[in-house]
């Protein structure tokens, strides 16, 4: 049977290392499964929730687009579109908002970090200054997932949770009219390896300001990649590659040999700028490909305006479809 897979990323910043190797890559690899039927989307509303700029917005919106495509993506196969441009995932977004507990959502971990910093911070009211976006916004995940009939949610650990929302509110809306509405979704999650380590060690998120942007000019690359933090021990002492941030890296872009390799170097002494330069190298011939089409496509604007408004037109004749089932099932039609 086919295999519905989809996934979304949201509209923030440019997209790195961390993103490419947690996200993109996972997601891609997907399409790849016989028999399966992919949508990939950007979260263009769910960024609203923190983006408030309207050139970062804009700009960021294009780079998550060509950075899908650069590594693979294929509009002709895939379904691809912007969740702004798919007007009936936010109606739907309100039906489950009305099978939605409030007390679900106050455990929201994104929420519920957001609260108990403003409770740690001393602020009489826990609730200042987060917006009901946010509050809202495993809802209208939801919403993305539930709409399309999905089996399968690629996602990282942090968004395991709201998958499992998704379920629990479908259930919920399936239970009280006894039909199956919506289809009960699964996480898709992937395996450890699949966090990258960002500048200083930490796990690589814009949040921490230690990340590697994926389509940075050569030069700058190297910049980067030189100064990913490490420590002080010499190149002729011995190493523990599974404690090395640089080798944590290289293991995802270099191939099974050079990685055994990069063990038995680190066993017997490397010095860390070496383990730098074929960091750098592996890097560069991973991007290669995908830089050229990114840089063919990121100033192409109405290019990619165009693919994304071709995937809604396919999206839209979906979620039309769910949206009138859904219609129905409550009694509005
Ligand atoms: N919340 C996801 C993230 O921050 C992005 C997202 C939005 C998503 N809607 C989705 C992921 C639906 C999977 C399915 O990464």
């Amino acid at each position: 049977m086919t295999k519905t897979i989809l996934t979304g990323i949201k509209t923030t910043g440019t997209p790195h290392l961390g993103n490419l190797i947690g996200m993109y890559k996972p997601a891609l690899e997907l399409s790849k499964v016989p028999d399966s039927k992919t949508f990939y989307f950007l979260a263009d509303y769910h960024a609203l929730t923190t983006n408030k700029s309207q050139d970062d917005y804009r700009q960021s919106r294009y780079e998550v687009a060509a950075t899908w495509m650069a590594f693979g993506l294929d509009p002709s196969k895939d379904i691809f579109y912007a969740q702004s441009d798919v007007p009936e995932i936010f109606e739907i977004a309100w039906v489950l908002s009305c099978f939605t507990a409030k007390g679900l959502m106050n455990r929201a971990h994104a929420y519920k970090a957001m609260t108990q910093e403003n409770i740690d911070a001393g602020k009489a009211d826990q609730d200042i200054n987060i917006n009901m976006g946010v509050y809202n916004y495993p809802i209208l995940m939801a919403a993305d997932i539930l709409t399309f009939d999905v089996d399968l949610v690629p996602v990282g650990k942090d968004q395991t949770q709201h998958v499992e929302i998704a379920r629990d509110i479908a259930l919920r809306f399936n239970s009280h009219y006894g039909v199956e509405g919506f289809k009960l979704p699964k996480a898709h999650i992937k395996d450890e390896g699949a966090i990258l380590p960002g500048l200083d060690g930490r796990k690589m998120s814009k949040s921490y300001n230690n990340t590697i942007p994926i389509f940075e000019d050569s030069r700058k690359l190297k910049k980067l990649i030189f100064k990913i933090k490490t420590d002080s021990t010499l190149p002729e002492d011995p190493k523990d590659p599974d404690d090395s941030t640089l080798f944590q890296i290289y293991r995802n872009f270099a191939t099974t040999g050079e990685i055994e390799t990069m063990r038995e170097k680190y066993q017997y002494g490397i010095g860390w700028g070496d383990v730098k330069k074929q960091l750098l190298e592996v890097v560069e011939r991973y991007l290669e490909k995908p830089r050229e089409i990114y840089n063919n496509l990121i100033d192409d604007r109405d290019k990619i305006d165009q693919i994304l408004q071709e995937g809604a037109v396919k999206a839209r004749e979906m979620a039309a479809k769910k949206l009138n089932e859904i219609r129905k099932i409550i009694g509005i039609k």
